[in-house]
Order: structure tokens, then sequence, then C-alpha cells
């Protein structure tokens, strides 16, 4: 049986090396928020749906990163950036809502941009805190609704035609799916237009 985990497999395979012309030119929007929220990691830090590896130039060069994805056509676009960086990083194919990996066994995590495509992102979250050690950092960069009425307005009005195309959730509240997973909020900031939602969390007990 093909299901939303296969045609989101599927559909990265297909798209990812293109991907890095779309995500950049968010990048350079919220780039300067983005250094300052990742700068104090340190240890083994998880990449969770780590896809071509967008946060690669964000993590301090002294973290051993592992990287995980469902797309392995995502995961190798990483892997080439990794050895032209001259950074060692480890990708593995895996489900964000099944890790692979013992109870704290990572000294902080990062996730950006897939809340709104995980299928359960809630369940990807308590993942993320099962697998943090205590006090470790839980980086999330997501998009969600503006703070702007009038764009808000658009993007519920579109968001079922873009789940069918693109199965990313254009209305999604991240701030809410962390607090439904219980972490412990350190921070949330808003940024371009209150679309982005970065969040510094940490373990919870
Ligand atoms: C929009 S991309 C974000 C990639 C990267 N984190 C970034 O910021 O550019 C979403 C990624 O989530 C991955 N993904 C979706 N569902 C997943 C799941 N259940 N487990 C692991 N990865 C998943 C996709 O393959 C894709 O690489």
């Amino acid at each position: 049986m093909i299901t939303i985990k296969h045609k989101i497999q599927e559909k990265y395979d297909r798209i990812a090396f293109a991907y890095d012309l779309f995500i950049g030119l968010i990048d350079i929007s919220i780039r300067t928020p983005r250094l300052e929220l990742f700068k104090g990691l340190h240890g083994r830090i998880l990449d969770v749906a780590g896809g071509t590896g967008a946060n690669l130039q964000y993590i301090p060069a002294h973290c051993q990163i592992t990287a995980i994805d469902l797309s392995e056509k995502m995961l190798d676009v990483y892997q080439v950036k990794a050895k032209k960086e001259e950074r060692t990083v480890k990708t593995l194919i895996m489900d964000a809502e099944e890790l692979r990996f013992p109870d704290e066994s990572f000294d902080g995590i990062v996730e950006t941009n897939a809340l709104c495509t995980l299928p359960n992102p809630v369940t990807a979250l308590k993942e993320m805190n099962r697998v943090c050690r205590p006090g470790g950092d839980i980086i999330l960069i997501d998009h969600g609704c503006s703070s702007i009425s009038q764009l808000r307005f658009w993007q519920n009005r579109l968001a079922n035609c873009w789940l069918r195309i693109s199965y990313c959730h254009l209305n999604r509240e991240p701030i809410e799916l962390v607090k439904a997973a219980d972490l412990t909020i350190r921070k949330n900031s808003r940024q371009l237009a209150g679309i982005f939602s970065m969040i510094h969390a940490t373990k919870s007990n």
C-alpha cells in the first residue's frame, strides 16, 4: 500500500536536485536570527528531516552531526555539501516519527521547515524530546500563519490546494505543536511577517 510517507519521500526524491534554489531565498531572509539561534549548539547534534543540509552552515564546526530524512536523494545532496565544506556528517534514512536512537543520545536537536510536512508533527517532536539529553537544546524553525491578517487570509484560502500539490501545510502553527508535545519553550521569535517561528526549546522532563 502506498502511504502518505511514500508519497512525501518520492516527491522529495524528485525535487532534491533543485530544492536549494527554492530554500535559498528563505534562507537569506532569516539568516541573522538563524545564526544567533544555532550558535550555542555543541556536541552531538541530530538534524531531523535534514533534507539537503540547509542547516549545515549554521551548525558550529565542532559539532558531530547526524542527519535523518525519508528521502535518500535529499540526503545525497547533504553529503555532497558536507564534503565540499570538509565536514563529516552521518546521514541515515529514517522516519522522524520513529527515531531509531536510544533515549538521550544527542546534546542538541535541530529541525527546520519540516513540521509543515510531517504527517504527525507532535509525535516527531516527542521523539526529538526523547532522544535529547536533559537540558539539551531543541532548535526549531518552521513556517505558519502570518501575523498580517491579509496574508493569513490567503494562507488559509490556499492551504488545501497547496497541501494537495506539495504535502505542505501552509497554516499549521509551530508553537502550538511544540506546546502539544510538551517541550519546554525558552524563546520564540517571529520573522518575515510573522510567518517563521524561531523556537529555542529544551527537553522537558
Ligand atoms: C521542506 S523540507 C526541509 C528540509 C530541511 N530541513 C531544510 O530546512 O531545508 C522537508 C523535509 O522533510 C522530510 N520528511 C518529511 N516527512 C518526514 C518524515 N516522516 N521523516 C523524516 N523526514 C521527513 C522530507 O523528505 C524533506 O527533506
